[in-house]
């Protein structure tokens, strides 16, 4: 049986594709899915090579490499990954393996390096990959072929994403979608204001579901309805919202002050969403008194910008209010474990103490997101049961359909050529 451990061995890959491709054929239409595929190896390997190893992943910010040498790794599936600063300034990706016999360079979850040495036989790499020099190799050793494999990395908006496969997805509708709504912002010009790792007795796509209804809002998370219109309104607390009234009002108001408005959504094609959504009235941050707990980012010209935010499949969330923004980067670990980096940032001229609380700026995610991750354990565990049967989405479920129509075609798609293994 294959399993993370070992995922490139080619007839176990085969073996693990055509089991996926049966499970999918069993899914019942706007159902939940068959149990396997929240708690099998073998999908959960599948899920890597398709998913993962495919397609854009957000690793982290500019803000934690800001000097030349500064670095940071991050493993995805089994790939040890290393993002750097490099000399010339710009953000380089590379695999963390050695191309002599394939120790990993460095096991540091971050630091600076003025080159990367070997721990093994001692070869060195520039920041940029290059192989800077190799020890008592002969004289014909062709030292320019061995630098560190690349990855794919882009930087949008501070944001750094990668892609593991050798013909990334393009790359451009998703920044021409989204940059309109970063420009003032300047989410390049942060720094982070908290940060906080949850290891999740969840698989990814549980969490995924999670992130695309609010069904679970009215009952899940009382902090974000009293935050956000729209948001809870099957609750009684809710139901009084003039909706459409304060939607066109806000909407009239951001556009004179410039910003973009609207919403770029899902499709079975299309794999990152963002929009701009209001505040309920007395809000103006995502935070638990609606009231601002940081400077304004950026060039902002209100505190009452509304909500903008960033999805991108399998893996990413943003949510800006005007004085701070959260990213969420999940991390696949097993087909029942998944790890969750919250970050939370202010604006990076904001001084601790005066400007912000670090407490305050996180309080609001905190409480949302770990009823999140409690709402998804919970998912997790039932869905270990025999009792479980995939069950109906209800219409407003549509977001979970569209995700897994995209996520289905991934794993089942006859003509997908494999990465470098
Ligand atoms: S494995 Fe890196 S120098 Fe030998
Ligand atoms: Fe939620």
């Amino acid at each position: 049986m294959p399993s993370a451990a070992c995922p490139t061995l080619v007839p176990e890959r085969r073996a693990a594709l055509e089991r996926v491709r049966a499970l999918a054929s069993e899914r019942r239409p706007r159902h939940s899915l068959p149990q396997a595929f929240y708690c099998d190896e073998d999908v959960f390997a599948v899920d890597l090579e398709r998913v993962f190893k495919r397609h854009w992943l957000f690793a982290g910010h500019v803000c934690q490499i800001p000097r030349r040498g500064d670095y940071f790794t991050w493993k995805v599936g089994a790939d040890p990954l290393l993002i750097v600063r490099g000399a010339d300034g710009a953000v380089h990706a590379h695999h963390n393996v050695c191309t002599h016999r394939g120790s990993i360079l460095t096991d540091q979850a971050c630091g600076r390096a003025g080159k990367f040495v070997c721990p093994y036989h001692q070869w060195v790499f520039e920041l940029d990959g290059r192989l800077a020099s190799a020890r008592h190799m002969p004289d014909d050793f062709e030292q320019p072929a061995y630098g560190l494999r690349p990855v794919h990395v882009r930087v949008l908006a501070g944001l750094i994403l990668v892609c593991l496969h050798e013909s990334p997805p393009p790359f451009e509708p998703y920044a021409a979608a989204v940059e309109p709504f970063t420009a003032p912002y300047e989410m390049e010009k942060v720094k982070i204001a908290c940060a906080r790792r949850y290891e999740l007795r969840s698989n990814w796509k549980l969490i995924t579901e999670n992130f695309r209804e609010c069904y679970h809002c009215a009952g899940g998370h009382p902090e974000y309805c009293r935050a956000v219109l729209g948001s809870g309104t099957d609750h009684p607390v809710y139901v009084k919202d003039d909706r459409a009234a304060v939607w066109a009002d806000r909407t009239a108001h951001w556009k004179r002050l410039g910003l973009a408005t609207g919403s770029v959504d899902f499709t079975r094609e299309r794999w990152y969403h963002c929009n701009r959504y209001p505040f309920r009235p007395g809000f103006v941050s995502q935070t638990l008194d609606g009231k601002p707990c940081a400077p304004l980012l950026g060039r902002l010209p209100d505190r009452d910008v509304g909500v903008f935010a960033i999805v991108s499949y399998p893996q990413f969330w943003h949510e800006s209010s005007s004085d701070y923004f959260i990213t969420i980067r999940v991390t696949p670990i097993s087909a029942t474990r998944s790890d969750a980096d919250v970050c939370w940032y202010v604006r990076e001229d904001a001084v601790e103490g005066r400007d912000y609380e670090p407490e305050r700026v996180a309080a609001f995610w905190r409480a949302t997101a770990e009823q999140d991750w409690k709402l998804g354990e919970d998912n997790q565990a039932g869905i270990l049961s025999s009792a479980y049967r995939p069950g109906p989405l209800g219409p407003i479920e549509d977001g979970i359909e569209i995700f897994l129509q995209w996520y289905l075609d991934q794993v089942t798609e006859e003509s997908y050529a494999p990465g470098p293994a």
